[in-house]
């Protein structure tokens, strides 16, 4: 098959097995239980190390999330393989990051970073909850994702505008796993999100 990256987004089923994809949602959401409960007894506080996960981040206060869960961050490179077959292209794993989402959240109309040249978000678990994603050549045109659980969306997401309106189901267990161009303009300064490694919490970005 010939590779091409002449794509503009990508819906992928069941990438990965279903029993997966329970793990990975019972893993988390145990981390959140683990998390509020060190929280409550006064072991870690909003400034802890990120890989606690933390319900403080200013995008979205409130809500459980963790940057560079180790696990997550060995979902994203081992489906490094995957992404460059699906994307044609030869990547680099950047960062993940996980959000348990709850009524009434939204996420505003963003593009993002650099490290999230190519970006993916895989539904883990909870109720249905499109994204939508805006292409800049056609501004007239929304288009609508639905994804189910061990589904993954691929987009371009420093490129292309993406929302989801209110959440009106009461859980959404999403993951995002972020990747770059090798021979993209950010190929080797984003490597791991400038850490040393995968796995290390955000702190960590540009001090090795
Ligand atoms: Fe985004």
């Amino acid at each position: 098959m010939t590779k091409t990256s002449n794509w503009d987004y990508k819906i992928i089923k069941s990438v990965i097995p279903k029993s997966y994809i329970k793990l990975l949602t019972d893993y988390f959401t145990s981390k959140k239980e683990v998390y509020q409960t060190m929280l409550d007894k006064g072991y870690i506080n909003e400034h802890s190390p990120s890989d606690f996960g933390t319900m403080f981040d200013p995008d979205m206060p409130g809500m459980f999330c963790i940057y560079g869960d180790v696990m997550n961050d060995m979902l994203m490179s081992n489906l490094k393989p995957r992404m460059e077959e699906e994307t044609g292209m030869s990547l680099v794993p950047t960062y993940s990051f996980m959000r348990i989402y709850t009524n009434g959240n939204k996420l505003p109309r963003h593009k993002d970073r650099s490290s999230c040249e190519i970006s993916t978000t895989l539904n883990l678990d909870g109720d249905m909850w499109p994204i939508f994603l805006k292409m800049d050549d056609r501004p007239n045109e929304e288009i609508e994702v639905k994804l189910n659980p061990g589904d993954m969306l691929i987009y371009r997401g420093c490129d292309q505008e993406h929302w989801r309106n209110e959440f009106r189901g009461s859980s959404s267990v999403q993951t995002f796993l972020h990747y770059n161009n090798v021979d993209g303009p950010f190929g080797k300064t984003n490597m791991y999100d400038a850490r040393a490694h995968l796995g290390l919490p955000e702190q960590f970005r540009d001090i090795g």
